[in-house]
C-alpha cells in the first residue's frame, strides 16, 4: 500500500488510488469540477492541482496515480496561485449571470471562486458567445456557462448507456452538443442538471420558478416505480417545485429517473379536493359527511359477500392496514392488492421479493431476464446491472421481447415455450446457469399477469431449483415489480381471505351481480367498464381512470402530501413524509378510511398514525423496522399447468405515462408524445 505524505501528515491508501483520494483520505478538501467519484477520470478541469514534491509544476491530483513516497501539498501560496489561474481562466468566458441563474446558490463554480477565484477580472475583450442547445422538454441549456468539465457526456455514455452527448470542437471553440439536434431519449437523463457543477443544465420546468433557499425541503419516497427510490421533495408554500435524489447507495445511489423527477407537475393537475356523490347521473361536490353517510347508506343491508375492496399501485401501507382492518369487520373476504392479476401469493416471500437486492446485482456473475423490460420498469435498477456489465465478466440473456437495454443481451426465446425448456433442462442456457457461481433470474409482471401466469410461476420456481439459483449466502431468484404499493400489499396479506375471490372473480362477480359495493383504493389500472355495474367508492387523487365511473369519490392524499411507509422490491420499508398538505379538503386516506368505518358502523379503532403503525407491526413485523430487509425464506410456488405460447409482454408500454400522476402531467405528456415519434421514425409506421 502506497505511503504518502499529505501537509505533513503520512497517509497509506490502497493500491491504485489517486492522489486526489490519499488526499481526502487525510481529510484535505480538494476543490473539483470534472472529478465525479462515479464516473471515469478526465481530468480536463485543472482545479484540482495540488503541488507534488520533486514534480516541476502543480499536478492534477484526480488523475495522478498516488505512489509511495510522494510528499504533496495541498494548500501552499503555489497551489493558491493555480487554483485562482484555472478560475480566472474559466470566468475569462463566463458571463455574468448570477442573480438569474438557476444555479445560484448550489453552484460550485460561485462557491470556489468565492473560496479561490480572483476579486476582479484581467480581460477586456469581448466574452464568447455560445448558441444553447436544444436537448428536449427536460433539460434547457446555457452553454455559455459550460466550463466544459464533460461530466454531462460521460453520465450519459457511462452510466445512462446513450451515446447521445458529445464535444464539438477544440480549445476555446469546444461545444458541448447533441450530434444531430434532437431530445435526449435516456430515461435517467435529468441526472446531468444535477452533475452539471454550473448552470449550463437546468431543469426545463423549473427554470426561473424559485431560488433554493426559498424552498423547504423534505425527505420522500418516490412512487412512480417499485425501487422506492430515495427523494428530496422540494416545496414552496403548498407547492411542491421540483423532486431531486438523496443518496442511498442500496437503493438509487444518488441517481433518479426521470419520470419520478419530472412528472411532479401532475401533482396539481386532475386532482380530486372535494368529495363527490353522484346524484341523477352527475358527480357532485358534497361535504365529508354526505360522502360518508352516502356510502354507508347503500352499503346497509347489503350482505359482506357481496362487497369488495381493490388496492392500487401507490398505496401505502397504513392505509392498506385501515383497508384489511374495515374489510375484516364488515367480514367480506374479497380483498386484493394485485391490480396486475399476477398469481403471487403471500409465502413463500421469496416468490415476490427481489431476494438479490438492487446493490447485490453487482455481485452477480450471469443475469437471465423473464418477461421484463427492466429499463422501462426500473430504470435504477437497469443502471445497476449495467454497472455490473461494464464491470466484465458478467452476461445477461432474455425470454421476452427484445429491447435495447444499453447492454449486449443474448435472446433465448420470446415465451413459455423457452423457459420450459430451461427449466427442464433441454436447453444449453441452463447448464451455463447452474455452473456460475452467483446467478441470478429477473422474472417480471410481463410473465406472470396472464391467465397461464401460476404454470409461468411454477417453471420459473423449477428453474430456479434446477439452476441452483438459491444457495449458501445468496438468493440469485427475483421479482421485478412495477407498482410500489404491491410489495407492501403482499406482506400486509391484501388477498383474497378464506373462500374469498381476487381480482378476477371480483370483475367476474361485478358484471355477474354477484358483487354490488366496491371500494377501489387508489386503482385506476383497471378498465373501468369492468367495474360499471357495481356501486364503486373511489379513494384517490385524481380524475383518471375510475373517478369518472365511481358513485361516490373520496379525496386522497398523493405521496408528497402524507407520512406514509412504501415497501420496496427488495422488501425494504421506507418512510416518506409530508412536504405539502393535500388540496382542498383531500385528506390523508388511512384517516378517511377510518372515518368511513365509523360511518358503517364498523369501528377501526386505530386513531392515530403511531396505532395504526403498531397494528402494522402486527400484521407484518417485518414492516417495523425501517430500511432494513429481512430475508425471505424460500419455498414451493406457482401451480403447474400448461402454458400458453403467447410471448411475455412488459405491462410498460409507455414507460412516461404509467400512473394517475404521470397521467396528469404536461411534461411526461410531452416526452411520451416525443418517444412516439421516435418510434415512429425508427420503425417506418405511422399513426
Ligand atoms: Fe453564476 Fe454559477 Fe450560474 Fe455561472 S453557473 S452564472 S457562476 S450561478
Ligand atoms: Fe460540464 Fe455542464 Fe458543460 Fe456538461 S454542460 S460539460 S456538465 S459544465
Ligand atoms: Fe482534476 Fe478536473 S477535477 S482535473
Amino acid at each position: 500500500m502506497p505511503k504518502l505524505t499529505i501537509d505533513g501528515q503520512v497517509v497509506e491508501v490502497p493500491p491504485g488510488s489517486t492522489v486526489l483520494q490519499a488526499c481526502e483520505a487525510a481529510g484535505r478538501e480538494i476543490p473539483v469540477f470534472c472529478f465525479h467519484p462515479r464516473l471515469n477520470i478526465a481530468g480536463n478541469c485543472r482545479m484540482c492541482l495540488v503541488e507534488v514534491e520533486k514534480m516541476p509544476k502543480p499536478q492534477a491530483s484526480c488523475a495522478l496515480p498516488a505512489a509511495d513516497g510522494m510528499v504533496v501539498h495541498t494548500n501552499s501560496p503555489t497551489v493558491h496561485k493555480a487554483r485562482k489561474g484555472v478560475l480566472e481562466l474559466l470566468l475569462i468566458n463566463h458571463p455574468l449571470d448570477c442573480p438569474i441563474c438557476d444555479q445560484g446558490g448550489e453552484c460550485d463554480l460561485q462557491d470556489l471562486t468565492l473560496f479561490y477565484g480572483p476579486d476582479k477580472s484581467r480581460f477586456k475583450e469581448n466574452k464568447r458567445p455560445v448558441a444553447d442547445k436544444y436537448l428536449g422538454p427536460l433539460i434547457s441549456t446555457h452553454m455559455t456557462r459550460c466550463i466544459h468539465c464533460t461530466r454531462c457526456i460521460r453520465f450519459l455514455n457511462e452510466i445512462a448507456g446513450v451515446e447521445e452527448l458529445g464535444a464539438v470542437h477544440r480549445g476555446e471553440h469546444m461545444e458541448i452538443t447533441t450530434w444531430v439536434e434532437a431530445a435526449l431519449s435516456s430515461e435517467l437523463q435529468g441526472n446531468i442538471i444535477d452533475l452539471c457543477p454550473v448552470g449550463a443544465l437546468n431543469s426545463k420546468p423549473y427554470e426561473y420558478r424559485a431560488r433554493t433557499w426559498e424552498l423547504k425541503k423534505t425527505e420522500g419516497i418516490d412512487v412512480l416505480d417499485a425501487v422506492g427510490a430515495s427523494i428530496r421533495i422540494d416545496s414552496r408554500g403548498n407547492e411542491v417545485m421540483r423532486i431531486l435524489p438523496r443518496l442511498h447507495e442500496d437503493v438509487n445511489e444518488e441517481w433518479l429517473a426521470d419520470k419520478s423527477r419530472f412528472a411532479y407537475d401532475g401533482l396539481k393537475k386532475r386532482r380530486l379536493d372535494v368529495p363527490m356523490v353522484r346524484r341523477g347521473g352527475r358527480l357532485e361536490p358534497v361535504d365529508w359527511k354526505t360522502a360518508l353517510a352516502a356510502v354507508a347508506e347503500r352499503a346497509r343491508g347489503v350482505p359482506a359477500d357481496r362487497i369488495a375492496f381493490l388496492v392500487g399501485d401507490q398505496v401505502d401501507c397504513e392505509t392498506m392496514v385501515l383497508v384489511k382492518e374495515l374489510a375484516a369487520r364488515l367480514g367480506t373476504p374479497h380483498l386484493d392488492c394485485r391490480q396486475d392479476g399476477a398469481p403471487l401469493e403471500t409465502t413463500p416471500r421469496a416468490q415476490y421479493l427481489f431476494n438479490t437486492t438492487i446493490a447485490g446485482i453487482e455481485q452477480a456473475d450471469l443475469c437471465l431476464l423473464i418477461g421484463t423490460n427492466p429499463r422501462w420498469e426500473a430504470p435504477l435498477l437497469n443502471a445497476r446491472i449495467r454497472k455490473r456489465w461494464r464491470r466484465g465478466g458478467f452476461a445477461v440473456a432474455r425470454i421476452g421481447a427484445p429491447f435495447d437495454l444499453t447492454y449486449p443481451v443474448q435472446d433465448l426465446g420470446a415465451g413459455p415455450a423457452t423457459l420450459e425448456d430451461l427449466a427442464n433442462g433441454r436447453h444449453s442456457f441452463a447448464e451455463r446457469l447452474a455452473s456460475v457461481e452467483r446467478p441470478m433470474v429477473i422474472l417480471g409482471t410481463g410473465a406472470i399477469a396472464r391467465p397461464d401466469g401460476a404454470a409461468v410461476l411454477a417453471l420459473a420456481h423449477r428453474l430456479a431449483e434446477n439452476a441452483r439459483l438459491v444457495r449458501e449466502g445468496w438468493n440469485g431468484f427475483n421479482f421485478l415489480h412495477t407498482a410500489a404499493a404491491r410489495v407492501g400489499g403482499l406482506e400486509l396479506g391484501l388477498v383474497p381471505a378464506a373462500g374469498g375471490r381476487d381480482l378476477a372473480g371480483i370483475l367476474d362477480g361485478i358484471e355477474r351481480g354477484a358483487i354490488e359495493l366496491v371500494f377501489a383504493v387508489g386503482v385506476d389500472e383497471i378498465d373501468p367498464k369492468r367495474l360499471e355495474k357495481a356501486f364503486v367508492v373511489y379513494l384517490g387523487t385524481h380524475g383518471d381512470r375510475t373517478a369518472p365511473i365511481a358513485n361516490v369519490i373520496l379525496p386522497g392524499a398523493a405521496y408528497t402530501e402524507k407520512n406514509a411507509t412504501w415497501v420496496n422490491l427488495e422488501g425494504r420499508p421506507q418512510r416518506g413524509r409530508l412536504a405539502v398538505f393535500p388540496p382542498g379538503e383531500a385528506k390523508e386516506d388511512w384517516r378517511i378510511l377510518r372515518a368511513l368505518s365509523e360511518a358503517m358502523g364498523a369501528l377501526v379503532p386505530l386513531d392515530t398514525l403511531a396505532r395504526v403503525r403498531e397494528r402494522m407491526a402486527e400484521l407484518a413485523p417485518q414492516l417495523a423496522e425501517p430500511d432494513r430487509i429481512r430475508r425471505a425464506e424460500w419455498g414451493s410456488f406457482g401451480r403447474p399447468g400448461p402454458v400458453d405460447p403467447a410471448p411475455f409482454v412488459s405491462p410498460v408500454r409507455d414507460y412516461w405515462r404509467t400512473c394517475p400522476i404521470s397521467r396528469a402531467s404536461a411534461v411526461m405528456a410531452e416526452c411520451s408524445a416525443l418517444a412516439a415519434a421516435r418510434n415512429r421514425a425508427a420503425t417506418g409506421t405511422h399513426g
